[in-house]
């Protein structure tokens, strides 16, 4: 079984659509998939109704999903480990105990666009607009690692 984790700030708004639509692409017998906050402001809660919508609007179902804080033994359990943004990046590599951890951690926009550490930036303080173009920015990059899985 190969073991995917998702990260962003409050695992409402961009790791929980990375998480559905990267399951979409994979074989659930073999691939896990599952998403984190480094924050624990929202622990708990169901993913953002703006990004359950347009992950409705897309054919993927995201209610299933519940908040949850990035934790040290992720590292262990999973084997790639994506970031949205250099703030999630930053805030999950200082916890890597070495090499081996640091290397799971890539920024999932180097999916699409290599070695240029675009983000994938938060839109929670901004419109539904900002949410369709986070889903498209997700879809293209977890189409590329689907492939490559
Ligand atoms: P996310 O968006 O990191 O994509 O889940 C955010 C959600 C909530 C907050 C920040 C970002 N917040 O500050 O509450």
């Amino acid at each position: 079984m190969k073991k995917i984790l998702m990260v962003c700030l409050g695992n409402i708004c961009r790791s929980p659509l990375a998480e559905g639509i990267l399951k979409s692409k994979l074989n659930s017998k073999t691939f896990l998939v599952d998403s984190a906050g480094t924050s624990a402001y929202h622990v708990g809660e169901l993913p953002d109704k703006r990004s359950i919508e347009v992950a409705k609007k897309h054919g993927l179902d995201i209610t299933n999903q519940k908040a949850r804080q990035f934790m040290i033994d992720d590292f262990e359990t999973f084997d790639e480990i994506f970031v949205m943004d250099k703030s999630n990046y930053h805030n999950i590599i200082k916890k890597a105990k070495n090499d081996q951890q640091e290397k799971k951690v890539t920024m999932i926009l180097n999916e699409s666009f290599p070695n240029e550490n675009k983000e994938v930036p938060d839109p929670y303080h901004g419109g539904e607009a900002g949410f369709e173009n986070v889903y498209q920015m997700l879809d293209e990059a977890c189409d590329i690692i689907a492939k490559r899985l």
